[in-house]
């Protein structure tokens, strides 16, 4: 079984440097520890797991704690949505959306950006517009939106549901106005507001092969063909129990072949009330499923849960009878079996700690190498493989390296860190000394940065 809570990993020391206490485990092809964070496992596999998030919830303290520790991404679940943004014509409100992703960033969290344009939670006016003006409204907008995010968020959702379960356009009012051309439109126009994020179409009930993912698709294919600048695609995953489609790993897949990242970026599995055992295990079972499918594709970037606790789940309110959706429980307790199958589809192993074995001899020789498994603007995973190239077994290793000006590591895990102004250190775990010789073990870390996050020159092992 996975512990309760994570423990907190980062403590803030003196002169403003972060130094892991109790560094928590996750490595690319040996066993993780039961303790790591879904973040921490989905990080060791180039991907990352994070949660919507509402500015009322942010006053609930026990909340924000697990919010902040556990994920490695936020996504505003309303504040960046047309109606809270621009609520009347050019008055343009960032407050709410500023507090998210400032939250975030001070946790060195990524962000997407939930959305630009969507038919829903549209204010009144945007009704009234002539035909004539809309496409500039909308670009207008977009400009100002993605203008005022830029280089603060890693995906944009542009375009959000705009097609019917039969593969058609939804009748909205861009479609009416504007035509088909709207979507296309939608995404030249923020990639002229954002240069460098990545820009997604987002959508449900296209987590399957059916008429409106082919549609979907089609699209997809036609704007890669046209130039139109697409990156990804976003399937929601609002799901229910026991009905994850059997081809989402293949859905996945195509959109990956045509050239684009795909994220899921809403994830719940409701189910009806009330909730029991034998439910539990089911939705367990399903939320292990999507995670795999994921997991299985290397361009499948990540999984955003719709809130991670049905404390503040959309689904009761919008699903009379159904609820319970989320893998944490309505007083913030995780719901062990859910909770273990991500995590274990994730590559964590639930056991307990495995304990340090009577040390080998003392070998000589290791090198280490670095390398950046996932980046966004202002935040990066890294990996680092130490490599036991003497004859005999280490007992013990030390890597050091000069971080660049700007790069703050936030969050180590499978070793020690310490640093002392721009020198970093980190030596093994209590679990993780020991290498035999030819072989090599990995640690893991999240950092920010500011500028081009370079790769150290200068990254040594060493071992006692
Ligand atoms: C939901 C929010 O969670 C609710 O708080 C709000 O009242 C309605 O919208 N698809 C989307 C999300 O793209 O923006 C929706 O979020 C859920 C369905």
């Amino acid at each position: 079984m996975f512990r309760d809570q994570p423990p907190r990993i980062a403590v803030l020391a003196a002169a403003g440097a972060l130094v892991a206490a109790g560094a928590v485990a996750v490595a690319a092809g040996s066993p993780a520890r039961a303790d790591a964070t879904l973040a921490q496992l989905a990080a060791a596999r180039g991907k990352y797991v994070g949660s919507a998030t509402d500015n009322p919830e942010l006053s609930d303290a026990p909340y924000v704690r697990i919010l902040t520790s556990e994920f490695g991404q936020l996504t505003p679940g309303n504040a960046q949505k047309w109606e809270t943004v621009e609520p009347s014509q050019g008055q343009f409100n960032y407050g709410p959306a500023d507090t998210v992703v400032d939250l975030a960033r001070s946790h060195g969290l990524a962000v997407r950006g939930h959305t630009l344009v969507w038919h829903s939670q549209l204010p009144g006016w945007v009704g009234n517009v002539p035909a004539a003006q809309l496409l500039g409204v909308m670009r207008n907008h977009i400009a100002n939106e993605a203008g005022h995010f830029r280089g603060r968020v890693i995906h944009w959702d542009v375009v959000n549901e705009a097609f019917e379960e039969n593969g058609t356009r939804r009748q909205s009012v861009f479609q009416q106005r504007i035509g088909d051309g709207y979507i296309a439109e939608a995404f030249r126009a923020a990639r002229a507001a954002d240069p460098d994020v990545k820009l997604y179409y987002n959508d449900y009930n296209i987590e399957g092969i059916n008429a409106k993912s082919d549609a979907v698709y089609a699209m997809v294919r036609a704007f890669k063909q046209q130039g139109v600048p697409i990156d990804g695609v976003g399937m929601q995953a609002h799901l229910v129990l026991g009905q994850v489609p059997g081809t989402l790993q293949q859905n996945i897949q195509r959109f990956a072949d045509l050239g684009v990242d795909v994220a899921l970026t809403e994830l719940d599995i409701r189910m009806r009330l009330p909730r029991d055992d034998t439910k539990d295990r089911q939705q367990a079972a399903d939320y292990g499923a999507v995670t795999r499918a994921c997991v299985a594709v290397s361009r499948c970037v990540g999984i955003t849960l719709w809130d991670y606790t049905d404390k503040y789940s959309w689904i009761p309110s919008f699903f009379p009878g159904e609820g319970a959706a989320l893998p944490w429980d309505e007083a913030l307790v995780r719901k062990p079996v859910v909770y273990d199958a991500i995590a274990t589809a994730l590559g964590g192993t639930p056991g307990p700690t495995p304990t340090a074995t009577t040390p080998p001899p003392t070998g000589s020789g290791c090198t280490a190498s670095y390398r950046v498994t996932q980046q966004w603007s202002n935040g990066f995973i890294g990996e680092v493989t130490v490599r036991n190239t003497g004859g005999a077994a280490l007992t013990g290793w030390t890597v050091r390296w000069t971080s660049a000006a700007g790069q703050t590591i936030t969050n180590l895990w499978n070793g020690t860190l310490s640093t002392s102004g721009s020198s970093i250190t980190v030596r093994n775990a209590d679990y993780n000394g020991s290498i035999a010789s030819g072989g090599s073990t990995t640690f893991g870390f999240q950092a920010t940065h500011t500028g081009t996050n370079p790769t150290p020159a200068n990254i040594t092992c060493s071992s006692p």
